[in-house]
C-alpha cells in the first residue's frame, strides 16, 4: 500500500535511497574498488566495437544518460528511440552491443528493436527491473536494477536506478575496451556509494513544494541542461507534462537561443540543471531567458554562482559531475508531483497513459 503517502508516486520518490542502495549492493568490490557485475566478469566486453541503447520514454532518458557517460569514457555509443530503431538504426554487426533499457521488460517498441538487433547479429543485453520479463528472457544477458515494484504510472525510482546501473555498466565496458580502469572511477565510486545518503539528505530538505506553489498557473515550464544535464532536462519536462497536463519542454541549454527563446515570457519558468560541466555557459543561457522576463530556477548545490543570479533555487548535495544530474532529477520529480497535486490531478494514473505499453 501507499502507507503514509498520499500517492504511490511520492512513496516511490522517497524510496529512491533504498532503491539505489539495492542497485549498488555487492556491485562495487570494496577490496579493490572495482565494479563487480554478477554475470559480467572483467573482459566480457573486450570485443565490442560500439554500443547502441534502445528504449522509450523515461527509459530512453536513462539510456541517453548512459550513452553520454559511455561516450565521455571514450566508447563509441549512441542512444536511440526504440520506436524509430527499425528505420534509423546505425549499422549493426557481431561486435555491436545493443542494450535495451526497459523498466517493465514488456514495452513492445523496445522488444521489437531488441529482436531486430539480434536478427542482425548484435549481442543483446537488457537493463530491467522485472526478473522473468520478456526482455530478460529474450536478451542474451540481463542486468537487474532491483528497484522493487513501481506502481505509479510515472516512472521515478526506476529512472534513478537505471541511470546508476548504466553508470556502473559503462565503467565496466570502458575498462574492458581500454584494458585499464577509467580515469574518473576512483573519484566516482565513493560518490556512487554515497548516493543513497545524498538523496536522503536532499529529500529531507527539498523546497520543491514551495517552488511548485510559486510558479503555479504559469503558461509553460521549460527545463534546460547540458551534457548529462540534458537527459535530465528532457526527463524533468516529460514527468511534468505527464502528471500535471501542463505544457513542459526540455532543451539542451545551448539550444534555447536557436528557437525556443521565442516562447520565453514572464509566464514560462525555466528550470536550469547545473552539473559542473560548462556551467558558465548554462548560466548565460539561463540569463538570456531571464532577460526576457522568465523566472529562472537554478538546480545546483548551495554556494554555486547560479544561486546569486537565479530567481529561485532547488538545492542538491555536492557530488561528481557524472551524478549531479541524478540528484537534480529528484528535485524535479518533486516539483512535478507537487504541481500536479495543486491541480488535483490523478497522479498515479494520468489520463490516457498505461504503466506498460505493449503495442507498437
Ligand atoms: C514515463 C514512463 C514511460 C516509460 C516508457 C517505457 O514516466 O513511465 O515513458 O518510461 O513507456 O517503459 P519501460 O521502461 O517499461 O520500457
Amino acid at each position: 500500500g501507499k502507507g503514509e503517502y498520499d500517492h504511490f508516486m511520492l512513496k516511490e520518490i522517497y524510496e529512491q535511497p533504498t532503491a539505489l542502495a539495492q542497485a549498488l549492493e555487492g556491485r562495487i568490490d570494496p577490496e579493490n574498488g572495482r565494479i563487480a557485475l554478477e554475470n559480467f566478469e572483467p573482459g566480457t566486453f573486450a570485443d565490442i566495437d560500439s554500443v547502441q541503447f534502445v528504449a522509450c520514454g523515461t527509459s530512453y532518458h536513462a539510456a541517453l544518460y548512459g550513452s553520454l557517460a559511455l561516450k565521455q569514457a571514450g566508447v563509441q555509443s549512441t542512444a536511440l528511440l526504440a520506436n524509430e530503431y527499425s528505420v534509423s538504426a546505425p549499422p549493426i554487426d557481431d561486435d555491436t552491443l545493443v542494450i535495451a533499457v526497459t523498466q517493465s521488460g514488456e514495452t513492445a517498441d523496445t522488444l521489437t528493436a531488441m529482436r531486430h538487433a539480434k536478427a542482425e547479429g548484435a549481442s543483446t543485453l537488457t537493463v530491467t527491473n522485472v526478473v522473468g520479463s520478456t526482455a530478460a528472457r529474450e536478451a542474451d544477458e540481463a542486468l537487474f536494477i532491483r528497484a522493487g515494484p513501481e506502481i505509479g504510472v510515472a516512472a521515478t525510482k526506476t529512472f534513478s536506478s537505471q541511470a546508476v546501473m548504466l553508470t556502473l555498466l559503462g565503467q565496466r565496458i570502458a575498462a574492458d575496451l581500454h584494458g585499464e580502469v577509467p580515469a574518473n572511477l576512483e573519484s566516482l565510486l565513493p560518490e556512487l556509494e554515497a548516493m543513497p545518503d545524498s538523496l536522503q539528505a536532499l529529500l529531507e530538505q527539498s523546497d520543491a513544494k514551495a517552488i511548485a506553489e510559486r510558479y503555479e498557473n504559469s503558461q509553460s515550464y521549460f527545463f534546460i541542461g547540458r551534457g548529462l544535464g540534458f537527459p535530465v532536462a528532457l526527463e524533468g519536462a516529460l514527468k511534468f507534462k505527464e502528471i500535471t497536463y501542463e505544457h513542459a519542454e526540455g532543451f539542451a541549454s545551448g539550444e534555447l537561443k536557436h528557437g525556443p527563446l521565442a516562447l520565453v515570457t514572464p509566464d514560462t519558468p525555466v528550470f536550469a540543471v547545473f552539473n559542473g560541466v560548462e556551467d558558465e555557459k548554462t548560466l548565460k543561457n539561463a540569463e538570456e531567458a531571464q532577460t526576457r522576463g522568465a523566472p529562472v530556477v537554478a538546480v545546483c548545490p548551495d554556494g554555486h554562482r547560479a544561486v546569486d543570479i537565479a530567481d529561485a533555487h532547488l538545492a542538491i548535495p555536492e557530488t561528481e559531475p557524472d551524478l549531479a544530474g541524478l540528484l537534480a532529477n529528484v528535485q524535479l520529480q518533486l516539483v512535478s508531483y507537487y504541481a500536479a497535486d495543486l491541480l488535483d490531478r490523478p497522479i498515479d494514473k494520468p489520463r490516457n497513459l498505461a504503466k506498460s505499453v505493449t503495442v507498437e
